[in-house]
Protein backbone atom coordinates (compact mmCIF):
# COMPACT_ATOMS: atom_id res chain seq x y z
CA UNK A 1 0.00 0.00 0.00
CA UNK A 2 1.80 3.06 -1.13
CA UNK A 3 1.37 6.66 0.60
CA UNK A 4 -1.36 9.12 0.72
CA UNK A 5 0.14 12.45 -0.15
CA UNK A 6 -1.00 15.92 0.42
CA UNK A 7 0.42 18.68 -1.68
CA UNK A 8 -0.13 22.36 -0.89
CA UNK A 9 -0.67 24.97 -3.75
CA UNK A 10 -2.65 25.56 -7.18
CA UNK A 11 0.18 27.06 -9.14
CA UNK A 12 2.00 25.28 -12.16
CA UNK A 13 4.89 24.28 -9.88
CA UNK A 14 2.37 22.11 -7.93
CA UNK A 15 0.95 20.50 -10.94
CA UNK A 16 4.11 19.35 -11.70
CA UNK A 17 4.43 17.73 -8.21
CA UNK A 18 1.12 16.28 -8.39
CA UNK A 19 2.00 14.52 -12.44
CA UNK A 20 5.31 13.32 -10.94
CA UNK A 21 3.75 12.16 -7.72
CA UNK A 22 1.09 10.17 -9.25
CA UNK A 23 3.71 8.55 -10.77
CA UNK A 24 5.31 7.63 -8.34
CA UNK A 25 5.50 4.07 -7.37
CA UNK A 26 5.47 4.99 -3.48
CA UNK A 27 2.53 7.32 -4.18
CA UNK A 28 -1.25 5.52 -3.81
CA UNK A 29 -3.07 8.79 -3.96
CA UNK A 30 -2.53 12.68 -4.02
CA UNK A 31 -4.37 15.31 -2.43
CA UNK A 32 -4.09 19.10 -3.78
CA UNK A 33 -5.23 21.79 -2.19
CA UNK A 34 -6.56 23.84 -3.74
CA UNK A 35 -5.60 22.33 -6.63
CA UNK A 36 -6.48 24.00 -10.21
CA UNK A 37 -8.26 22.72 -13.10
CA UNK A 38 -5.09 20.59 -14.90
CA UNK A 39 -4.49 19.29 -11.54
CA UNK A 40 -7.80 17.17 -11.41
CA UNK A 41 -6.25 15.46 -13.58
CA UNK A 42 -3.43 14.06 -11.19
CA UNK A 43 -5.02 14.89 -7.54
CA UNK A 44 -8.18 14.85 -5.64
CA UNK A 45 -8.51 18.70 -5.59
CA UNK A 46 -10.08 20.38 -2.46
CA UNK A 47 -10.81 24.11 -2.04
CA UNK A 48 -8.77 25.24 1.08
CA UNK A 49 -6.62 27.82 0.38
CA UNK A 50 -3.11 28.14 0.90
CA UNK A 51 -3.05 30.73 3.68
CA UNK A 52 -5.53 28.72 5.44
CA UNK A 53 -3.31 26.91 8.12
CA UNK A 54 -5.78 25.72 10.06
CA UNK A 55 -7.99 24.53 7.40
CA UNK A 56 -5.13 22.77 5.87
CA UNK A 57 -3.87 21.18 8.94
CA UNK A 58 -7.94 19.98 9.45
CA UNK A 59 -7.74 18.31 5.70
CA UNK A 60 -4.24 16.64 6.51
CA UNK A 61 -6.28 14.86 9.93
CA UNK A 62 -9.39 14.07 7.98
CA UNK A 63 -7.46 12.08 5.49
CA UNK A 64 -4.62 10.47 7.21
CA UNK A 65 -2.29 11.76 5.04
CA UNK A 66 1.26 9.83 5.16
CA UNK A 67 3.10 13.18 3.83
CA UNK A 68 2.71 16.74 3.13
CA UNK A 69 4.53 18.67 0.59
CA UNK A 70 3.98 22.03 0.49
CA UNK A 71 4.53 24.17 -2.52
CA UNK A 72 4.82 27.91 -2.43
CA UNK A 73 6.28 30.59 -0.11
CA UNK A 74 3.27 32.00 1.32
CA UNK A 75 2.28 28.88 3.78
CA UNK A 76 6.11 28.59 4.65
CA UNK A 77 6.30 31.49 5.97
CA UNK A 78 3.30 31.86 7.82
CA UNK A 79 4.44 28.81 9.62
CA UNK A 80 2.39 25.90 8.05
CA UNK A 81 4.84 23.25 8.12
CA UNK A 82 5.85 23.61 11.83
CA UNK A 83 2.04 23.49 12.66
CA UNK A 84 1.86 20.53 10.60
CA UNK A 85 5.19 18.61 12.34
CA UNK A 86 3.69 19.72 16.23
CA UNK A 87 0.46 17.65 15.04
CA UNK A 88 2.96 14.38 14.24
CA UNK A 89 2.95 14.91 10.63
CA UNK A 90 5.77 14.18 7.89
CA UNK A 91 6.13 17.61 6.00
CA UNK A 92 8.19 18.09 3.01
CA UNK A 93 9.41 22.23 3.77
CA UNK A 94 10.99 24.01 6.16
CA UNK A 95 9.74 25.77 8.91
CA UNK A 96 8.88 29.28 9.71
CA UNK A 97 12.26 30.58 10.85
CA UNK A 98 13.67 28.47 7.85
CA UNK A 99 11.51 30.01 5.49
CA UNK A 100 12.84 33.54 6.74
CA UNK A 101 15.63 33.15 3.75
CA UNK A 102 12.99 33.90 1.55
CA UNK A 103 10.42 35.88 3.76
CA UNK A 104 12.60 38.53 4.07
CA UNK A 105 15.53 40.11 1.72
CA UNK A 106 16.97 41.81 4.75
CA UNK A 107 17.33 38.50 6.86
CA UNK A 108 18.83 36.54 3.85
CA UNK A 109 21.44 39.31 3.37
CA UNK A 110 22.79 39.04 7.27
CA UNK A 111 23.14 35.44 7.34
CA UNK A 112 24.94 35.33 3.81
CA UNK A 113 27.44 37.88 5.54
CA UNK A 114 27.75 35.66 8.88
CA UNK A 115 28.23 32.70 6.56
CA UNK A 116 30.55 34.25 3.92
CA UNK A 117 28.47 32.80 1.73
CA UNK A 118 29.46 35.24 -2.02
CA UNK A 119 26.81 37.39 -2.80
CA UNK A 120 26.24 41.57 -4.31
CA UNK A 121 27.52 44.05 -1.38
CA UNK A 122 23.91 45.64 0.02
CA UNK A 123 22.56 48.09 3.03
CA UNK A 124 19.42 47.59 4.12
CA UNK A 125 17.15 51.01 4.59
CA UNK A 126 13.82 51.90 5.99
CA UNK A 127 14.55 55.87 5.19
CA UNK A 128 14.04 57.45 2.12
CA UNK A 129 17.12 60.22 2.45
CA UNK A 130 19.12 57.27 3.69
CA UNK A 131 18.44 55.18 0.63
CA UNK A 132 18.52 58.08 -1.70
CA UNK A 133 22.15 59.24 -0.36
CA UNK A 134 23.39 55.74 -0.57
CA UNK A 135 22.25 55.61 -4.52
CA UNK A 136 23.94 58.83 -5.19
CA UNK A 137 27.14 57.49 -3.42
CA UNK A 138 26.84 54.17 -5.39
CA UNK A 139 25.98 55.29 -8.75
CA UNK A 140 23.93 52.89 -11.40
CA UNK A 141 23.24 50.53 -12.55
CA UNK A 142 22.04 49.52 -9.10
CA UNK A 143 19.22 47.27 -7.46
CA UNK A 144 16.49 47.83 -4.96
CA UNK A 145 14.56 45.27 -4.08
CA UNK A 146 11.73 45.14 -1.46
CA UNK A 147 12.65 43.02 1.50
CA UNK A 148 9.39 41.03 1.67
CA UNK A 149 7.36 38.81 -0.45
CA UNK A 150 6.54 40.03 -3.37
CA UNK A 151 5.81 36.92 -5.92
CA UNK A 152 9.49 37.54 -7.62
CA UNK A 153 8.21 41.13 -8.64
CA UNK A 154 10.07 43.33 -5.77
CA UNK A 155 13.09 43.87 -7.73
CA UNK A 156 14.19 46.76 -9.63
CA UNK A 157 17.72 46.40 -11.62
CA UNK A 158 17.97 50.00 -11.68
CA UNK A 159 19.52 51.83 -14.80
CA UNK A 160 19.50 55.13 -13.95
CA UNK A 161 19.67 57.12 -10.04
CA UNK A 162 16.60 58.52 -10.69
CA UNK A 163 15.03 54.99 -11.43
CA UNK A 164 16.42 53.85 -8.17
CA UNK A 165 14.95 56.64 -6.55
CA UNK A 166 11.81 56.01 -7.71
CA UNK A 167 11.79 52.52 -6.46
CA UNK A 168 12.62 53.19 -3.27
CA UNK A 169 9.88 55.79 -2.70
CA UNK A 170 7.96 53.63 -4.02
CA UNK A 171 8.60 50.77 -1.60
CA UNK A 172 9.35 52.75 1.33
CA UNK A 173 6.06 54.85 0.58
CA UNK A 174 4.00 51.44 1.17
CA UNK A 175 2.74 52.04 -2.58
CA UNK A 176 4.24 49.04 -4.40
CA UNK A 177 4.11 45.95 -2.33
CA UNK A 178 2.67 47.41 0.77
CA UNK A 179 4.32 45.72 4.35
CA UNK A 180 6.83 43.89 1.86
CA UNK A 181 8.39 47.66 0.74
CA UNK A 182 8.70 48.61 4.42
CA UNK A 183 12.56 47.83 4.13
CA UNK A 184 14.62 47.94 1.14
CA UNK A 185 17.88 46.35 0.03
CA UNK A 186 19.72 47.88 -2.18
CA UNK A 187 22.74 46.22 -3.69
CA UNK A 188 25.31 46.33 -6.25
CA UNK A 189 24.25 45.25 -9.89
CA UNK A 190 26.32 41.80 -10.81
CA UNK A 191 26.95 40.92 -14.03
CA UNK A 192 26.98 37.44 -15.71
CA UNK A 193 24.59 34.65 -16.73
CA UNK A 194 21.96 33.40 -13.94
CA UNK A 195 21.09 30.38 -13.16
CA UNK A 196 18.84 28.27 -10.94
CA UNK A 197 20.56 25.97 -8.05
CA UNK A 198 17.97 23.32 -6.28
CA UNK A 199 18.79 20.81 -3.68
CA UNK A 200 16.57 18.61 -1.29
CA UNK A 201 17.68 19.40 2.23
CA UNK A 202 17.66 17.07 5.07
CA UNK A 203 19.71 18.04 8.57
CA UNK A 204 22.90 18.45 7.31
CA UNK A 205 22.26 16.35 4.06
CA UNK A 206 21.96 18.06 0.73
CA UNK A 207 21.19 16.60 -2.54
CA UNK A 208 21.66 18.83 -5.40
CA UNK A 209 18.79 18.65 -8.73
CA UNK A 210 20.06 19.36 -11.78
CA UNK A 211 20.45 22.74 -12.75
CA UNK A 212 18.27 25.16 -14.72
CA UNK A 213 17.63 28.29 -15.87
CA UNK A 214 14.64 30.90 -15.70
CA UNK A 215 13.79 33.71 -17.85
CA UNK A 216 12.73 35.97 -15.37
CA UNK A 217 11.87 39.42 -17.73
CA UNK A 218 8.91 39.70 -20.14
CA UNK A 219 9.98 40.01 -23.09
CA UNK A 220 12.25 38.30 -25.53
CA UNK A 221 16.05 39.50 -25.20
CA UNK A 222 15.68 39.43 -21.34
CA UNK A 223 13.86 42.73 -21.85
CA UNK A 224 10.93 44.32 -20.35
CA UNK A 225 9.91 44.00 -15.99
CA UNK A 226 10.67 41.06 -14.08
CA UNK A 227 7.78 38.56 -13.64
CA UNK A 228 7.39 35.73 -11.42
CA UNK A 229 9.25 33.30 -14.55
CA UNK A 230 8.25 33.01 -18.44
CA UNK A 231 10.05 30.00 -18.85
CA UNK A 232 12.71 27.83 -18.00
CA UNK A 233 14.95 24.34 -18.76
CA UNK A 234 17.17 22.21 -17.59
CA UNK A 235 19.77 21.51 -17.53
CA UNK A 236 21.65 24.45 -18.04
CA UNK A 237 24.76 24.33 -19.64
CA UNK A 238 26.25 27.06 -17.74
CA UNK A 239 26.30 25.32 -14.61
CA UNK A 240 29.67 22.74 -15.23
CA UNK A 241 30.49 20.22 -12.64
CA UNK A 242 32.96 23.17 -11.42
CA UNK A 243 30.54 25.40 -10.60
CA UNK A 244 28.02 23.08 -9.30
CA UNK A 245 30.59 21.92 -6.95
CA UNK A 246 31.62 25.75 -5.88
CA UNK A 247 27.19 26.56 -5.66
CA UNK A 248 27.29 23.55 -3.15
CA UNK A 249 30.82 24.27 -1.51
CA UNK A 250 30.28 28.10 -1.44
CA UNK A 251 26.99 28.61 -1.05
CA UNK A 252 24.21 25.77 -0.12
CA UNK A 253 26.67 24.16 2.50
CA UNK A 254 27.76 27.14 4.57
CA UNK A 255 24.18 28.36 4.63
CA UNK A 256 22.29 25.32 5.86
CA UNK A 257 25.59 24.90 8.72
CA UNK A 258 23.99 29.16 9.31
CA UNK A 259 20.65 27.97 9.77
CA UNK A 260 21.86 25.00 11.86
CA UNK A 261 23.93 27.09 13.84
CA UNK A 262 20.79 29.26 14.65
CA UNK A 263 19.05 25.78 15.51
CA UNK A 264 17.43 25.53 12.25
CA UNK A 265 17.04 21.97 11.16
CA UNK A 266 15.89 22.48 7.43
CA UNK A 267 14.21 19.90 5.77
CA UNK A 268 12.68 21.30 2.19
CA UNK A 269 13.88 22.30 -1.23
CA UNK A 270 16.80 24.97 -1.30
CA UNK A 271 16.41 27.45 -4.36
CA UNK A 272 19.54 29.68 -4.74
CA UNK A 273 19.48 31.91 -7.44
CA UNK A 274 23.22 32.20 -8.72
CA UNK A 275 24.65 35.18 -10.95
CA UNK A 276 27.53 33.55 -12.46
CA UNK A 277 30.07 36.22 -12.37
CA UNK A 278 34.19 36.83 -13.52
CA UNK A 279 34.42 36.27 -9.58
CA UNK A 280 33.15 32.95 -9.78
CA UNK A 281 29.28 32.30 -8.76
CA UNK A 282 27.66 34.73 -6.49
CA UNK A 283 23.91 34.25 -4.81
CA UNK A 284 21.31 36.62 -6.00
CA UNK A 285 18.94 35.26 -3.61
CA UNK A 286 17.27 31.95 -1.88
CA UNK A 287 14.21 30.49 -2.05
CA UNK A 288 12.91 28.00 0.76
CA UNK A 289 10.70 25.81 -2.32
CA UNK A 290 10.87 24.36 -5.96
CA UNK A 291 11.07 27.53 -8.37
CA UNK A 292 7.98 28.11 -10.68
CA UNK A 293 8.74 27.29 -13.55
CA UNK A 294 11.79 25.73 -12.75
CA UNK A 295 10.11 23.02 -11.77
CA UNK A 296 8.30 21.98 -14.50
CA UNK A 297 11.28 21.22 -16.32
CA UNK A 298 13.22 19.47 -13.28
CA UNK A 299 9.72 17.06 -13.20
CA UNK A 300 9.89 16.30 -16.31
CA UNK A 301 13.41 14.96 -16.17
CA UNK A 302 13.12 13.05 -13.17
CA UNK A 303 13.74 9.80 -12.94
CA UNK A 304 13.56 8.92 -9.39
CA UNK A 305 10.12 7.96 -7.36
CA UNK A 306 9.37 11.62 -6.12
CA UNK A 307 7.31 10.35 -3.22
CA UNK A 308 10.09 8.16 -1.72
CA UNK A 309 12.82 10.90 -1.99
CA UNK A 310 10.52 13.84 -0.24
CA UNK A 311 9.40 11.21 2.47
CA UNK A 312 12.93 10.43 2.81
CA UNK A 313 14.00 14.14 3.49
CA UNK A 314 11.12 14.82 5.98
CA UNK A 315 12.04 11.34 7.95
CA UNK A 316 16.01 12.79 7.78
CA UNK A 317 17.01 9.42 5.51
CA UNK A 318 18.15 11.34 2.46
CA UNK A 319 21.85 10.32 3.36
CA UNK A 320 23.52 8.01 0.73
CA UNK A 321 20.30 8.73 -1.45
CA UNK A 322 21.16 9.65 -5.02
CA UNK A 323 18.71 11.32 -7.41
CA UNK A 324 18.59 9.97 -11.49
CA UNK A 325 17.89 11.77 -14.28
CA UNK A 326 16.26 11.54 -17.87
CA UNK A 327 18.81 11.84 -20.55
CA UNK A 328 18.20 15.15 -22.51
CA UNK A 329 16.53 18.41 -22.08
CA UNK A 330 13.56 19.65 -20.87
CA UNK A 331 12.12 23.43 -21.39
CA UNK A 332 8.80 24.40 -20.33
CA UNK A 333 7.36 28.04 -22.33
CA UNK A 334 4.65 29.57 -19.50
CA UNK A 335 2.14 31.17 -21.27
CA UNK A 336 0.71 34.39 -19.65
CA UNK A 337 -2.37 36.66 -19.45
CA UNK A 338 -1.72 39.45 -21.96
CA UNK A 339 -0.85 42.18 -19.79
CA UNK A 340 0.94 40.19 -16.70
CA UNK A 341 2.25 41.24 -14.63
CA UNK A 342 0.46 44.38 -14.62
CA UNK A 343 -3.59 44.22 -14.81
CA UNK A 344 -4.65 41.42 -17.27
CA UNK A 345 -8.72 40.06 -18.38
CA UNK A 346 -9.33 37.39 -16.70
CA UNK A 347 -12.42 34.68 -18.17
CA UNK A 348 -10.95 34.12 -21.27
CA UNK A 349 -12.02 30.91 -23.17
CA UNK A 350 -8.74 28.90 -23.88
CA UNK A 351 -8.72 26.18 -26.44
CA UNK A 352 -6.32 23.39 -28.48
CA UNK A 353 -4.72 22.35 -25.17
CA UNK A 354 -5.39 18.74 -26.25
CA UNK A 355 -4.32 19.44 -29.77
CA UNK A 356 -0.87 20.82 -27.91
CA UNK A 357 -0.36 17.49 -25.86
CA UNK A 358 -1.14 15.06 -28.64
CA UNK A 359 2.02 17.43 -30.58
CA UNK A 360 4.11 15.75 -27.55
CA UNK A 361 4.10 18.46 -24.94
CA UNK A 362 2.57 18.57 -21.19
CA UNK A 363 0.06 21.12 -20.52
CA UNK A 364 0.78 22.18 -16.11
CA UNK A 365 -1.92 24.46 -15.67
CA UNK A 366 -1.20 27.22 -12.68
CA UNK A 367 -3.82 30.51 -12.76
CA UNK A 368 -6.39 28.39 -14.94
CA UNK A 369 -10.24 27.94 -13.68
CA UNK A 370 -13.66 26.52 -15.47
CA UNK A 371 -16.49 28.23 -15.72
CA UNK A 372 -19.63 26.72 -17.03
CA UNK A 373 -17.32 23.88 -18.30
CA UNK A 374 -15.21 25.99 -20.02
CA UNK A 375 -11.67 26.44 -19.33
CA UNK A 376 -10.38 30.01 -18.99
CA UNK A 377 -7.58 32.40 -17.51
CA UNK A 378 -7.58 33.26 -14.40
CA UNK A 379 -4.38 34.33 -13.40
CA UNK A 380 -1.16 35.92 -14.21
CA UNK A 381 0.75 32.42 -15.51
CA UNK A 382 -1.89 30.48 -16.42
CA UNK A 383 0.09 27.54 -18.92
CA UNK A 384 3.45 26.08 -18.50
CA UNK A 385 4.06 23.63 -21.91
CA UNK A 386 7.01 21.28 -21.39
CA UNK A 387 8.89 19.32 -23.64
CA UNK A 388 11.59 16.85 -23.38
CA UNK A 389 13.86 16.29 -26.20
CA UNK A 390 17.34 15.07 -27.22
CA UNK A 391 18.83 18.73 -25.87
CA UNK A 392 17.70 22.25 -25.19
CA UNK A 393 17.09 23.28 -29.26
CA UNK A 394 15.10 20.36 -30.14
CA UNK A 395 13.10 20.62 -26.93
CA UNK A 396 12.54 24.60 -27.96
CA UNK A 397 11.74 23.80 -31.62
CA UNK A 398 9.02 20.92 -30.28
CA UNK A 399 7.31 23.21 -27.60
CA UNK A 400 6.82 26.00 -30.11
CA UNK A 401 5.72 23.67 -32.57
CA UNK A 402 2.97 22.33 -29.71
CA UNK A 403 2.21 25.45 -29.15
CA UNK A 404 0.92 26.38 -32.78
CA UNK A 405 -2.52 24.68 -31.65
CA UNK A 406 -2.91 26.61 -28.34
CA UNK A 407 -6.17 28.47 -29.10
CA UNK A 408 -6.11 31.90 -26.79
CA UNK A 409 -5.64 35.17 -28.94
CA UNK A 410 -5.37 36.80 -25.17
CA UNK A 411 -2.57 34.45 -24.64
CA UNK A 412 0.84 35.94 -24.38
CA UNK A 413 4.28 33.84 -24.35
CA UNK A 414 7.87 34.35 -24.83
CA UNK A 415 9.26 33.34 -28.88
CA UNK A 416 12.93 32.96 -27.27
CA UNK A 417 13.18 30.52 -23.89
CA UNK A 418 16.18 27.95 -23.72
CA UNK A 419 17.98 30.71 -26.24
CA UNK A 420 21.31 31.41 -24.22
CA UNK A 421 21.73 27.29 -24.38
CA UNK A 422 20.76 27.33 -28.16
P1 LIG B 1 15.71 38.05 -6.93
O1 LIG B 1 14.22 37.88 -6.71
O2 LIG B 1 16.41 38.64 -5.78
O3 LIG B 1 16.36 36.84 -7.52
O4 LIG B 1 15.79 39.10 -8.14
C1 LIG B 1 15.07 38.92 -9.32
C2 LIG B 1 15.97 39.14 -10.51
O5 LIG B 1 16.56 40.43 -10.46
C3 LIG B 1 17.13 38.18 -10.58
O6 LIG B 1 16.76 36.99 -11.19
C4 LIG B 1 18.13 38.97 -11.38
O7 LIG B 1 17.83 38.91 -12.76
C5 LIG B 1 17.90 40.37 -10.92
N1 LIG B 1 18.83 40.72 -9.83
C6 LIG B 1 18.62 40.55 -8.51
N2 LIG B 1 19.68 40.96 -7.80
C7 LIG B 1 20.59 41.41 -8.68
C8 LIG B 1 21.90 41.95 -8.57
N3 LIG B 1 22.48 42.16 -7.40
N4 LIG B 1 22.53 42.28 -9.72
C9 LIG B 1 21.95 42.10 -10.92
N5 LIG B 1 20.73 41.59 -11.09
C10 LIG B 1 20.05 41.24 -10.00
N1 LIG C 1 11.25 31.15 -11.06
C1 LIG C 1 11.67 31.92 -9.99
C2 LIG C 1 11.13 31.53 -8.71
O1 LIG C 1 10.45 30.53 -8.57
O2 LIG C 1 11.39 32.22 -7.74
Amino acid sequence: MGMKVLVVGGGGREHALCWKLRDSASVSEVICAPGNPGIRRDARCIAIGVEDIQGLLQLAQQEQVDLVVIGPEVPLVLGLADVLRKAGFKVFGPDQAAAELEGSKSFSKMLMDEAGVPTAKFEVHTDVQKAEALIHCWGAPIVVKASGLAAGKGVIVAQSEDEAIEAVRDMLSGNAFGAAGAEVVIEACLMGEEASCLFIVSGDTIVPLLSSQDHKALLDGDKGPNTGGMGAYAPAPCVTATVANEVMETIARPIIKALKARGIDYVGTLYAGVMLTSDGPKTLEFNVRFGDPECQPLMSMLKSDLGEVLLAAAEHRLDGMELSWHSGSALCVVVASQGYPQDFDKGQAIGGLDAVEAAGAVVFHAGTAEKDGVLVNSGGRVLGVTVVADDVASAQQKVYQALQHLDWPGGYYRKDIGHRAV
